[in-house]
């Protein structure tokens, strides 16, 4: 698979990455044993970056990625992320985060994490004081790259004055576009971007299903996408993006990985699954060309902030 650097600092990833979310929590209940076959068959297939966190199961999901990795530790990157609490509010006090990574060693069983994002801004601590604490496992060879998820433009400029950021991680989509804010601070500071839930959390798969299909605690019954009253809008939505892509020979899903990678050469799409041939499908989407007209008539069927989103 075709390669991106992401950052200025020496990270290279496959284009397309693993997203190891839905293994822990999210969507539904996991098969563990199906999860690890879905993580290594994305890495036969050529996927070399895996991204996890702390709240992925606090700590669960770790622990079952490091052991799916742990065969093939050496020809991988392993991202992972601290900064919530267990009620989801942002914590990135200095012992709190200090307490999470040196878990998160524990939990991957890695003597160093490659990629090490705060999950989100946390508003009681300056993201400088955050970096810094970051920079400590750094310097003491435990952490390779910086990254920080869920921020503003202005954080990532301050905190790429304390130690150089390698990558952002965002919500971006068909169906997301709010990230694009952040491209001329990554051009500018040449950082890379890993898109989040690229396929809008399972409604650019071609499986989408209305709310009252899902579990009570599964994600999806708080996102805005699902709302009774925007469903059927972006279900229309979701068929016009569906018959693009059949006409060239592909998927809904793999239109909407496409479709990032044409974005920019720094985006590097995290597609989760636990299901190893839908993980096969999802890398696939590798091999698909959009050309300009097919991005026209995207922008056209789904323009951003296009999207119906209720409450
Ligand atoms: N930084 C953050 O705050 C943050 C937030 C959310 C996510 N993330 C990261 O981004 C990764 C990906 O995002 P995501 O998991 O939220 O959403 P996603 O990748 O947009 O969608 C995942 C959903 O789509 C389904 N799916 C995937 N491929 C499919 C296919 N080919 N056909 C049918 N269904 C398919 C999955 O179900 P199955 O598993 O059953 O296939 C799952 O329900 C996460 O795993 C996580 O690593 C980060």
């Amino acid at each position: 698979m075709e390669q991106r650097i992401l950052g200025s600092q020496g990270l290279a990833v496959s284009a397309i990455g693993y997203g190891a979310m839905g293994t822990a929590v999210g969507y539904g209940p996991s098969d563990d044993t199906e999860s690890i076959a879905a993580i290594r068959a994305a890495h036969d297939l050529g996927v070399t970056h895996f991204d996890t966190a702390e709240m992925y199961g606090w700590g669960v999901g770790e622990q079952l990625l490091g052991a799916a990795l742990a065969p093939i530790r050496d020809q991988v990157t392993i991202a992972t992320k601290f900064g919530f609490t267990p009620a989801y509010a942002p914590n990135s006090q200095p012992d709190h985060v200090r307490t999470v990574v040196d878990n998160s060693l524990r939990n991957l069983g890695v003597d160093h994490i490659d990629v090490l994002y705060q999950h989100v801004h946390d508003p009681a601590v300056p993201v400088e004081d955050v970096v810094g604490v970051m920079k400590e496992y750094v310097d003491a060879g435990k952490v390779r790259f910086l990254g920080l998820s869920n921020t503003t433009p202005d954080n990532v400029r301050l905190a790429h004055e304390v130690h150089p950021i390698s990558v952002v991680q965002t919500e971006y989509s068909i169906f997301a576009r709010e990230s694009e804010a952040f491209f001329p601070v990554l051009e500018e500071l040449g950082i890379g971007l890993v898109a989040y839930s690229p396929l809008a959390r399972g409604f650019l798969s071609g499986a989408v299903k209305p709310r009252s299909e899902y579990g009570p605690h599964d994600f999806r019954q708080r996102i805005p996408w699902w709302a009774p009253e925007s469903y059927d809008a972006n279900v229309a939505i979701v068929d016009r993006l569906t018959a693009l892509a059949a006409e060239k020979g592909a998927t809904l899903a793999q239109l909407a990985i496409a479709w990032l990678l044409a974005q920019k050469d720094y985006i590097v799409p995290i597609p989760g699954s636990r299901n190893a041939s839908r993980v096969a499908a999802n890398i696939a989407s590798a091999d698909v060309v959009l050309t300009g007209a097919d991005l026209a008539r995207i922008a056209e069927i789904a323009p951003a902030g296009g999207v119906v989103a209720g409450r």
